[in-house]
């Protein structure tokens, strides 16, 4: 039967994490895969989940099912940490289930919407996260790109942009990045922000928002702000929440799908679907994340000491974009690359060529993926020369 498969294409993002492990120079650099380091290079537990997770294990005396939409604490409580008090107006409103991490989420959000409108068509960012075409698409909706990145200034084209989605159908899909923009680190500003909520408002657009990073770019609050000024604006919205990166918990695979509905009895249907979904899928999304996000966000010392945890995280990464952008005008002898340091998150894109990037590689031992992204995290104080250094010497050589 299944000679008919062929070969699956590598990865370019996980290509470049093997190809780095096997590379044994000293001087080896990682900018490629999208996790989170400290400055000795680890992507650590953060201490509150670890000590959340420690008495969870003590206290659990029961590994039963709980059900297709999940843990409820934990679907409350994240709910509560995107939407903020726009929560208590809408309560009713708020369908929410538990995913297995971001990608999960995005995928019943795309399920949900496949069921209700099939004909609907998706609009991701130019350019967007490596798997959201495939992903969204997977789910049988027809994926299109809308303007978002001017690289040249290295701005978010709000004009094309704005003026692409007015000429939408209404019902369309839009997928926006809350904060922290993967791969360009490019967000929009809170008055673009409301243009775009306008927009998508007055066009009856279906906003699904993806925020994977929140409290990694500016702080808990800011990163959600764009969610907030949408969730006032319209009627109905998707949200898909990741819990991956902010609370170190990539592999336990813990994520929430928010449907902001219409109405009380809407959100009721909603959640029933998306039950339904997740129970035709994979029957009940994994435990152990969600649970431990729960004991974390309800805790309040927990919830302090991650809330401590996340913000130097946040503060370590902009400090580096600083001393990046610094390193970088040094050695080009005066380039501005002023803009990494407004840009939020773990990503900034170089202006590179996959040929400049192949040589940064071979040369140089820095690994970035194919279109120039850097993970920001990545850089230290020790590589930062080396990397700006070599940056420049291959940029200025074309
Ligand atoms: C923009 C974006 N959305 C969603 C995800 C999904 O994260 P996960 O499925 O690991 O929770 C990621 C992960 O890299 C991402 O960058």
């Amino acid at each position: 039967m299944f000679e008919t498969l062929t070969r699956v294409p590598a990865d370019p993002i996980l290509g470049v994490s093997a190809a780095f492990q096997k590379d044994d120079s000293p001087i080896k650099v990682d900018l490629g895969v999208g996790v989170y380091k400290d400055d000795a290079g680890r992507t650590p537990v953060p201490g509150a989940v670890k000590r959340a997770e420690h008495d969870l294990i003590a206290a659990q005396t029961s590994k039963s099912y709980l059900s297709p939409i999940g843990n409820p604490g934990f679907n409350l409580r994240v709910a509560e940490l995107v939407l903020g008090a726009d929560l208590a107006g809408r309560k009713s409103d708020i369908a929410a289930a538990q995913a297995p991490g971001g990608s999960g989420a995005l995928r019943l959000g795309a399920e949900l919407v496949k069921l209700a409108r099939p004909a609907a068509s998706v609009h991701v960012s130019d350019p967007t996260w490596a798997n959201h075409i495939p992903l969204l698409g997977s789910a049988g909706l027809q994926v299109e790109r809308y303007p978002y990145y001017d690289a040249g200034r290295h701005s978010v084209d709000i004009d094309r942009m704005l003026a692409h989605l007015d000429a939408l159908p209404a019902g369309s899909v839009v997928v926006l990045h809350a904060c922290c923009h993967n791969p360009t680190g490019q967000d929009l500003d809170l008055a673009q922000w409301s243009a775009v909520a306008e927009v998508v408002a007055r066009r009856g657009l279906l906003p699904y928002v993806d925020i994977a990073y929140q409290g990694l770019g500016d702080d808990l609050e800011r990163d959600a702000a764009s969610v907030r000024i949408l969730a006032k604006a319209v009627p109905e919205m998707l949200v898909a929440v990741s819990c991956s990166k902010n609370f170190g918990l990539y592999r336990e695979r813990t994520g929430l799908l928010i449907a902001v509905s219409a109405s009380a009895e809407q959100a009721a249907v909603n959640t029933g679907q998306l039950g339904r979904i997740a129970r035709t899928i994979y029957s009940m999304p994994p435990d152990h994340g969600a649970a431990i996000v729960d004991k974390v966000l309800s805790t309040p010392t927990l919830r302090t000491e991650w809330t401590t945890e996340l913000a130097s995280m946040a503060s370590r990464i902009n400090g580096l974009r600083t001393i990046l952008a610094s390193h970088l005008t040094l050695h080009t002898g005066g380039a501005d690359f002023s803009w990494i340091t407004r840009q939020r998150g773990m990503f900034s894109r170089l202006d590179l060529s996959p040929e400049q990037v192949t040589r940064l590689r071979d040369e140089y031992h820095v690994y970035m993926a194919p279109d120039g992204r850097i993970n920001i995290a990545g850089i230290s104080e020790t590589n930062v020369a080396h990397v700006a250094t070599a940056v420049a010497t291959v940029a200025r050589a074309g």
